[in-house]
């Protein structure tokens, strides 16, 4: 299958040479088992690899399981992955088969994978190289036959030097890495991008499309785009919503685009999503910054106590829950969000949008603004936790559990 064909079928816009490339990759890699790693910032467009992948091998007929690594709590993600035997832990009250075995014969698309717990790194390793696991609670070896296509927006290297991600694990899964470039970086696909998402919003809300003023071209494309594709999807929609006139000239458009200025608001230039939110909002922000700094920083004091060092020095891979208590948090069946999608026909592939690093703990005097901003969001989001997160730049597995710790409706 050419390129042409394969971004016509996968709904894939864009003429860059590294988006090419990266196509290229996938289609030369599908027929072969080889592990691949995804990665590019968030909103690049990682999702659609994996669903390539899948189709062009001999596997597309089996089980394609996409789980996000960032979305299950981390008390279950064993579970999820690999099952477990009845009564291997409170709660367990039948065995369950996990993905690794549902998928035997497909393929398993492990996004986020960087935030997958150092625990269940190691049983990853194990079933990467030897295609055996065993399930929760169990001591009986099983087999399964299961691809893996991974794919993170962090800097693994980063993780790996801070030891949160394990070497030998990341060499297994980078066996063919595909790097996806942010949007900044295809300049010439981003006013075709635009045009297509224009027409798609002219025809879900049955008006003419959005025009853009030459000009106002020449804003967009030089514009930095630090939420890429998605953050150019959502403000398409907003300006089609919001603009009684669909011809935009650069001044109209300007007012969507949030201010990216990285040295002015350094602690808010990590969050992407700002654009939505209010002066008093953005305020809150920073102090839930600051708040999670404060929280690392208690962390690291502890846990040197802990091991009865004061050396600053140590490197100490520190995780919320060495904090937490070891129990285990029920999925939420109703959410959606935290389960994977598995699907074995290809015109029902849906996207899941990426989450972001995690937030931990509270201090006291910050807790009602939290709960204040979590409501807000949640509401800004018709309750939708995903988006959310993403919003408020937590993880969904964080921003789950203060909707329970706030009893937040
Ligand atoms: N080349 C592209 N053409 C059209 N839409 C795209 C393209 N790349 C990404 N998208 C859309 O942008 C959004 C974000 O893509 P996604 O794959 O979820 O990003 P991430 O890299 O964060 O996983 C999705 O709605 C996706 O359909
Ligand atoms: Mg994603």
């Amino acid at each position: 299958m050419d390129i042409q064909s394969i971004k016509i079928r996968f709904g894939i816009i864009g003429n860059s040479p590294f988006l090419n490339r990266a196509i290229d990759v996938a289609t030369q890699v599908a027929p072969t088992d080889l592990t691949v790693l995804v990665t590019g910032e968030s909103g690049t467009g990682k999702e659609v690899f994996p669903k390539i992948i899948h189709q062009l091998s001999a596997r597309k007929h089996g089980h394609y399981i996409a789980v996000n690594c960032g979305a299950i709590p981390e008390g279950t993600i064993d579970s999820e992955l690999f099952g477990h035997e009845k009564g291997s832990f409170t709660g367990a009250s039948d065995s369950r088969k996990g993905y690794f075995e549902v998928a035997s014969g497909g393929t398993i698309f492990l996004d986020e994978v960087a935030e997958l717990p150092i625990s269940t790194q190691v049983r990853l390793l194990r079933v990467l190289e030897t295609g055996e696991f065993f399930k929760v609670g169990s001591s009986k070896v099983q087999k399964t036959d299961v691809r893996v296509v991974a794919a993170t927006n962090v800097n693994i290297q980063k993780a790996i030097e801070e030891g949160k991600f394990r070497e030998d694990l990341y060499y297994r899964l980078n066996s063919v890495p595909i790097y996806i470039p942010p949007l900044r970086d295809r300049k010439e696909d981003i006013h075709l991008i635009f045009r297509k998402f224009a027409a798609d919003f002219a025809e879900k809300y049955r008006m003419p499309p959005l025009r853009l003023s030459p000009e106002a071209v020449k804003v967009l494309e030089d514009y930095y785009w630090p939420g890429n594709i998605r953050q150019l999807k959502n403000i398409t929609e907003q300006i089609s919503i919001i603009e009684p006139n669909k011809e935009i000239t650069a001044e109209t458009l300007k007012k969507y685009l949030p201010n990216n200025n990285r040295t002015e608001l350094p602690v808010l230039y990590k969050k992407k999503e700002d654009e939505s939110l209010s002066e008093r909002e953005l305020l809150y922000k920073v102090l839930f910054d600051m708040q999670k700094d404060l929280t690392e920083l208690k962390k690291i004091v502890f846990s040197n106590i802990g091991q009865g060092t004061g050396s600053t020095s140590s490197q100490v891979p520190v995780r919320e829950d060495d904090f937490m208590p070891n129990t285990l948090v029920p999925v939420d069946n109703d959410n959606e969000e935290s389960n994977p999608i598995i699907i074995s026909n290809p015109n029902e592939f849906q996207h899941q949008p990426i989450t972001e690093s995690e937030i931990i703990e509270e201090s006291l005097s910050l807790q009602d603004k939290e709960k204040e901003m979590i409501r807000k969001a949640l509401d800004r989001h018709r309750g939708k936790r995903k988006a959310a997160a993403q919003e408020l730049g937590i993880s969904e597995r964080t921003l789950y559990r203060k909707i329970k710790e706030y009893n937040i409706k």
